[in-house]
Parts: C-alpha cells; structure tokens; sequence
C-alpha cells in the first residue's frame, strides 16, 4: 500500500517555492493516497525560534496546507511534536545513522555556515528526525523540492541498514516525488540561490501571503537580463534568472516551460512581468487571502491539528511498538 508523508518547517515567510516545488503537489496526491501532512515544529527549534511566534507559525503551516486545498477529512493534518513517535524512532535512527552519512549533508553546511562549532546538535541530526517522520507511518512516498533530495536518500539508507541490521523488512525504502516545472524556485534577486525563507531581504521572495501591489512590486524590481525571451528552453541555459521566471510562469500556469516559450519567444521583461504579475495574482493569491482568513479562527486550525494529531498517533504507536520490540526494548 502506498502512503505519502511529508512536512514544512513552521519557520514563518512561507513562500512561492514553498507553494509549488511542495504545498501544492500535496492537494492533487490525496484522491490517490493516504496522505499524511506535518507542520514540523521539531525540525523548526533546530535554530532558535521565539515560543510565540513558533506557535503562530504552526498555525500558519497547517493554514497554508488548508488554504491550498488540503482536505482535513481526507488527510492528515498535525503538527510533529503532538506524536511521541518521531521523536523516539529518531533516538533509534540516531543510533542506525553513520557520523559519515551526516557529514555528507550539504544542508547542514549551508545552515550551519562558518561557525559550525556553535551549531546546535539537533541542526547536525535534523536528516534522522526527517528519516523518523517518514518512517514512523511506513510512509512510500514523499512529495518534495530538489532540494530535499540528499535528505531522502539518506532515509533510505537509515532504512536499509536497520532492514539489514535486524534481518527483517520492517521499513520501505521511500520514493521522492519531485515534480511540476518549478522543483527548485530561485531567488528574485539571485537567480543562483533558492528562494528561501531565511534571505534577509523580502524582495528575494513571494510569500503566500502577498497581495497584488507586493507581488507587482518585487516582480517588478526582480532581476533579470537586457535580451528578450529566447525561442527555446535551450536559449534558457546560462540565463538563471531568465529560467527562472519562465519555470515560475510554467508551474503556475500548468504548462511546460517550452509551451511559456511558444507564447512569449521575443518579448521583453517589460511584457512578460506584467502577465507573470497577473498570473500570479490569479493563482496563487486566493490561497494566501484563504489562509489570512484561517489565521483569523486559531481555534479552528488548532482544532484540525489535534484530530490529525490523533489519528497520526493510530497508525504510528503501532509501528513504534512493532519497531521497540524488533530493537529489543524490554516492556516496549
Ligand atoms: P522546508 O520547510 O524548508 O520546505 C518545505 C517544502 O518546500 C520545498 N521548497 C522548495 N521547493 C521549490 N523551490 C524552493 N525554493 C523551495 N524551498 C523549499 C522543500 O523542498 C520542502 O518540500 N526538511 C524539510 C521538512 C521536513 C520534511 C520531513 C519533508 C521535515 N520532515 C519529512 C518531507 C518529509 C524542510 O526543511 O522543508
């Protein structure tokens, strides 16, 4: 049986990338799937958040997925600290997981930057806390941006020993689901770095919550090249910022970026922003004036969050169990 598990870290700034490298590929999987949707608070405190604004920013993970169009009678909405069980299978990955394994993150570089010493513990085992996630529902597959990828593959490798190490088949070796035309969004201002919640400036990114006059202002000041569009997605290498625009366009449009081209091969930035601006506004902004709306009711998503945290706990305590025994924990 197929199960999709995935999680957003309630770091606040969600964004366009957020939106369709991720939060909008749940919506379509859960006709399909038995799907399970996190807001992962633990993964949050691996760099300091303020207790208020962590609180506020679960809410607004668990808003984002509603106002996308996740169903809370359908899948499963929860937040990760709500289930015992990821944190006790992660204590058990912790143990499976090789130093080596860990040290070949690149995100753990990239976060932890030059003062890597003062980084938290939590920030070095945050790959085995995913791994546990994942796992602690036998989940198969996991819908996610490019940039996850080494993340995953690392959940099967955590998998794949304890499968070894125990001689039994006890979890799935996991599938990413990466797909759409806009798996890695790039920065507006940097078309060599990903769109990310953590950039200083605002103007790098689309939050979800952007009305019109924001989303026209920093399409409007992103940066570009002087050459027109190209007629092929070929005539988009070495043109990052270019690229990205077109793929943006693409994802939201619900075309390929070859059939963008078609339509817009020789026009300048100075047309193509404006229709990307429309698009924009269109598509996306009906989510973020849904999910405005549900941060107006904390009482209804701190609802959801507790119904999803009970039936998360169903499926998981039993394969936590099943797992403390194969390890050998007496009295499991
Ligand atoms: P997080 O919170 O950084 O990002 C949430 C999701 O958004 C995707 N994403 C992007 N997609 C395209 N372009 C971008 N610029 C972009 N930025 C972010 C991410 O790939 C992700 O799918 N480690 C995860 C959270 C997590 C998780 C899990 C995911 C914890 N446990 C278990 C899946 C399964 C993270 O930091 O996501």
């Amino acid at each position: 049986m197929s199960r999709i598990f995935s999680g957003v870290q309630p770091t606040g700034n969600l964004h366009l990338g957020n939106y369709l490298g991720a939060i909008r590929n749940f919506v379509g999987l859960q006709d399909d799937y038995e799907c399970i949707y996190c807001a992962v608070n633990m993964h949050a405190i691996t760099v300091w958040q303020e207790p208020n604004e962590l609180r506020n920013n679960t809410r607004e993970v668990a808003a984002a997925y509603l106002a996308a169009g996740v169903d809370p009678e359908k899948s499963i909405i929860f937040a990760q600290s709500a289930v015992h069980a990821h944190a006790e299978l992660a204590w058990i990955f912790n143990c499976v997981a090789r130093i080596g394994w860990l040290n070949r993150m690149t995100q753990f570089k990239e976060k932890a930057g030059k003062n890597r010493e003062n980084a938290s513990l939590g920030l070095y085992a945050y790959p085995s806390l995913m791994a546990a996630d994942i796992l602690a529902y036998k989940a198969t597959h996991v819908p996610v941006g490019e940039d996850q990828k080494q993340h995953l593959e690392l959940t099967r490798d955590i998998a794949q020993k304890f499968n070894n190490d125990f001689g039994k088949e006890v979890f799935p070796i996991v599938e990413p689901l990466i797909f759409g035309e806009a798996t890695r969004v790039m920065s507006l201002r940097d078309g060599s770095k990903k769109m990310s919640k953590s950039d200083p400036s605002d103007y790098s990114r689309i939050a979800l919550t952007d009305g019109r006059d924001d989303i026209a202002r920093k399409l409007k000041k992103a940066r570009t090249d002087a050459d027109p569009l190209p007629e092929t997605v070929d005539g988009l290498e070495d043109r990052p910022e270019a690229a990205n625009l077109v793929g943006i366009y693409a994802a939201l449009s619900g075309q390929s970026k070859a059939d963008v081209l078609k339509e817009y091969a020789g026009s300048q930035f100075s047309v193509f922003k404006p229709a990307l601006t429309d698009l924009a506004v269109e598509k996306f902004g009906p989510v973020g004036e849904e999910m405005k709306r549900l941060m107006t009711d904390p009482a209804y998503v701190d609802d959801v969050l507790a119904k999803g945290a009970e039936r998360a706990s169903a499926i998981a305590n039993p394969i936590i169990k099943e797992v403390k025994e194969i390890v050998g924990f007496l009295g499991a």
